[in-house]
């Protein structure tokens, strides 16, 4: 999970599905992070997971029913200091009891006087999941301003797989901090939108076992492809080497070694795409030669290493730039490009920018200033937003998730700008 930032009071309601173990690691991250978290388990969640585990947890006691401790008016009380709720596992009956309105439960109660943000974090098998009872009751708890995420893909329960799989606790965590960090940072304001999403390094192979790599984390990327995803766009994400992430849930990825790799699969998913977003680092150069066997080194040390002679790999960002002028690519709508600048003695990391905005073409370029631990393999992120049309906006420093929500934010304008 990212940084930590002041602690806040959380409510962690748990519904009873098999995927309520893993509520247990929810609240173990939210904790560590600082936060002060209540856990609030249906009776059915505490057939899965004991309400002793959860106490533990959390360092705070744990109760179902509003018949405990009822001069505190726990009900009441704890959603009202909320500063936010997360249901994880929200089971399709908690959906369907939280769109009707129930206060059966202290969950439920709970729910009714939050005046938080609420998270669910829905976790069923994909009938149920896809059932329109359920499909109904996600868009009614949307339209009052809830924010329900899409489920993961992936095997479930017994033998079967699809959609439905509950997200891995370091995502629900990180999501939780987004919206501690900005309540309003999750809308569902892209569906029917397809993205294409680049990240990480690419690998250019010198031989069977070495590459040329670089230091990219994929970490930008994935949050940009994550906001997406849970704001509702149908995100494919292009990886390249990153520092071992998980797959966001609802993301199918694509993975790459290369640039030219990246190229074709870009290549394959940009036609169908509304927006593309090149956060990866793709290498500029590659070796001109691809040895087929190992390269060996002389027995003779004063033998001088074999030279690797670079040749330029294609930009695929100026390429796709390119494609839409010449009409290739008619769905696309925002191209959108990372700029890693240092600055140096002639120019500062904004100039260097401007240039790179006006000589790539795209609609939006996202500035990191970089160096000595600053963006690369760390979990925070600050820079600019410089628009083709002259705006530039300053992104304030935070999670590489809050940033992602900023730039997300200025692709939603350009959608709707260009009559989306
Ligand atoms: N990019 C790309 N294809 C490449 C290299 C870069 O699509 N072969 C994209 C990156 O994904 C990023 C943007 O171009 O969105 C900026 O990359 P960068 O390497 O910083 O730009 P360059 O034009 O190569 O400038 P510099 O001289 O600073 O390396």
């Amino acid at each position: 999970m990212e940084p930590k930032r002041i602690p806040k009071r959380i409510v962690v309601g748990v519904a009873g599905g098999i995927a309520a173990y893993k509520a247990a690691t929810v609240v173990r991250q939210l904790t560590e992070a600082g936060h002060s978290v209540r856990v609030i388990p249906t009776e059915s969640a505490l057939r899965f997971v004991g309400a002793a585990t959860f106490e533990a947890l959390s360092g705070n006691p744990v109760h179902t029913d509003v018949w405990t401790d009822v001069h505190e008016v726990p009900h009441v009380r704890l959603g009202q200091q909320a500063d936010l709720v997360v249901v994880a596992p929200a089971t399709a009956d908690v959906l369907a009891r939280a769109a009707t309105g129930r206060a059966d439960d202290l969950l439920t109660a709970t729910l009714l006087t939050a005046r938080c943000p609420v998270m669910f974090v829905p976790a069923m098998h994909t009938e149920m999941w896809l059932h329109p009872a359920t499909v109904d009751n996600v868009a009614t708890l949307r339209r009052r301003g809830a924010v329900v995420l899409e489920p993961a893909s992936g095997r479930l329960t017994g033998a079967d797989t699809g959609p439905g799989r509950m997200p891995e606790p370091e995502e629900i965590a990180t999501l939780a901090q987004l919206l501690l960090d900005r309540p309003d940072a999750l809308p569902h304001d892209l569906a029917g939108v397809k993205a294409v999403v680049t990240a990480g390094g690419t690998r250019e192979p010198i031989d069977p076992v070495r590459f040329i790599g670089n230091r990219s984390s994929g970490k930008q990327g994935y949050a940009v492809a994550r906001v997406m995803a849970q704001r509702g766009a149908e995100v494919t994400l292009i990886a390249g080497n990153t520092v071992g992430l998980d797959d966001p849930a609802g993301v199918h990825v694509v993975r790459i070694g290369s640039a030219a790799q990246l190229k074709d699969a870009v290549s394959k998913h940009a036609p169908e795409a509304h927006v593309l977003v090149m956060a990866a680092a793709v290498a500029d150069f590659r070796p001109a030669q691809v040895h087929t066997s190992k390269i060996k080194k002389s027995a003779d040390p004063d033998v001088a290493p074999p030279p690797i002679e670079l040749t330029r790999t294609d930009d695929v960002l100026a390429g796709a730039v390119r494609a839409r002028a010449d009409g290739q690519l008619p769905n696309m709508r925002a191209i959108v490009g990372f700029a890693a600048e240092t600055g140096d003695a002639n120019g500062d990391v904004l100039t260097y920018a401007r240039a790179k905005l006006r000589r790539k073409g795209c609609d939006l370029l996202v500035v990191n200033a970089v160096g000595e631990k600053r963006a690369f393999e760390v979990d925070t992120n600050d820079g600019w937003l410089l628009a083709a049309d002259g705006a530039e906006t300053a992104l304030e420093h935070g999670s590489k998730t809050l940033m992602a929500s900023r730039i997300v934010d200025a692709i939603v304008a350009l959608l709707q700008n260009h009559g989306g």
